[in-house]
């Protein structure tokens, strides 16, 4: 299989050097030729070239079985041109609808908060990844002056809305769940969401064995703290699924723990850990990795690799348990050294399959 490596910005370089250790460990393990290729498209090079993302760089993308992305955003580029044509130019040019991002506890002592086991925290957020407020449909008018007008669009397309309704209940459905949540807010936004509210339905009507529930997306995020055992898949659209995974993330110890992939099923799809370039910690070898080593378990899983992916996810489950990590997990290593116990574990279990 091949894989598109872009390391990218900051913290992004260094986590991304520990999933290919893994990627790689997993690989010999099991016998599998991962061929990884690394892009240089990241700050740095557009700095140096003025150049984000080559002319063809989508199409190059596409030729690859998956893409997987450290972080980007970089202080030197105020304006984030680089990011935006980078991450999300390619969740939009390969239409990568659906954002997945697990919110799975893996050790009690990680959750902040009180009395929660990783029982009660083990659901799946389904982010609209190609619509909402993110489509950049809008403009300024007298920017600067004290009579500025700034309009940013939500856009809710029929379609879209419909795809990612969906793919939650294929999820749940594949997977034996019994509950999909939608969260929105349409009792304000009243024409956008009235959308959802609509497809939801129509959605949930085909799906009689899967308790559909509805949350404003302001409960939900009560909810979410006060009981996050009563969910088991959510979907909602681009702004507030990005939100509430950020909080989702603080359950499971911190940004760092947290992984993501952009999917559309059957095409070249996009993971990544759900954190950033992270500044201030990068070049200091203290970046968690395991949100981008998780990340690059959920695309072998995604590709069909299960066995593989689960032997990463045994790996971390023992480091996390065996307090194997980094600072913010109550850890002593640094961010190669928690990659290297992991690839440790990968390569110990192929001791003992023997
Ligand atoms: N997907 C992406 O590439 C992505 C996502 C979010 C932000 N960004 C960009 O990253 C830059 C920094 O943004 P930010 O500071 O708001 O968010 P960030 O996620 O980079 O960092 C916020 C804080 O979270 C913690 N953190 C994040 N990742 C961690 C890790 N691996 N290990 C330990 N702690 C970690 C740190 O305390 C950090 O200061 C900006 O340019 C932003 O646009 C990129």
């Amino acid at each position: 299989m091949r894989f598109a490596i872009i390391p990218g910005d900051g913290i992004g370089k260094e986590v991304t050097a520990e999933a290919v250790g893994v990627l790689t460990a997993v690989g010999e393990r099991f016998g599998r030729t991962f061929e990884l290729e690394q892009l240089p498209w990241s700050a740095d090079y557009f700095l140096q070239s003025g150049v984000t993302i080559p002319p063809n760089g989508y199409d190059l993308l596409r030729e690859f079985d998956a893409i997987f992305i450290g972080a980007l955003g970089d202080p030197r580029v105020p304006d984030n041109r680089h990011a935006r044509d980078i991450l999300l130019g390619t969740r939009f040019e390969l239409d990568l609808f659906a954002n997945y991002r697990p919110v799975k506890l893996l050790d009690e002592r990680l959750c902040p908060l009180k009395g929660r086991t990783p029982a009660d925290v083990n659901f799946a957020v389904f982010r609209e990844n190609t619509e909402g407020l993110y489509v950049s449909v809008g403009g300024r008018f007298k920017a600067g002056t004290e009579d500025e007008i700034a309009i940013q669009e939500e856009v809710n397309t029929f379609k879209g809305v419909h795809r990612i309704v969906r793919y939650a209940f294929e999820f749940a459905r594949t997977r034996n769940l019994t509950k999909v949540c939608m969260a929105d807010k349409s009792n304000a936004m009243t024409h956008g969401h009235a959308l959802w509210q609509r497809v939801f339905k129509e959605v949930a009507a085909l799906y009689p064995g899967i308790q559909a529930t509805h949350y404003y997306i302001d409960a939900l995020a009560m909810y979410m703290v006060l009981d996050p055992g009563q969910f088991e898949v959510i979907v909602t659209n681009n702004l507030f699924g990005d939100i509430i995974t950020d909080l989702g993330a603080t359950f499971q110890g911190g940004l760092g723990m947290a992984a993501s992939g952009n999917i559309h099923p059957g095409r070249t799809s996009m993971f990544e850990p759900v954190h950033g370039s992270a500044p201030k910690f990068a070049g200091r070898n203290i970046a968690n990795p395991i949100g981008a080593i998780s990340s690059a378990a959920l695309m072998l899983e995604t590709l069909g690799l299960g066995r593989e992916a689960a032997a990463i996810d045994a790996a971390v489950l023992k480091a996390v348990r065996e307090n194997q990590g980094t600072q913010d997990i109550g850890g002593r290593l640094g961010t190669r050294e928690s990659g290297a116990y992991i690839v440790e574990q990968i390569k110990g279990d192929k001791e003992q399959d023997r």
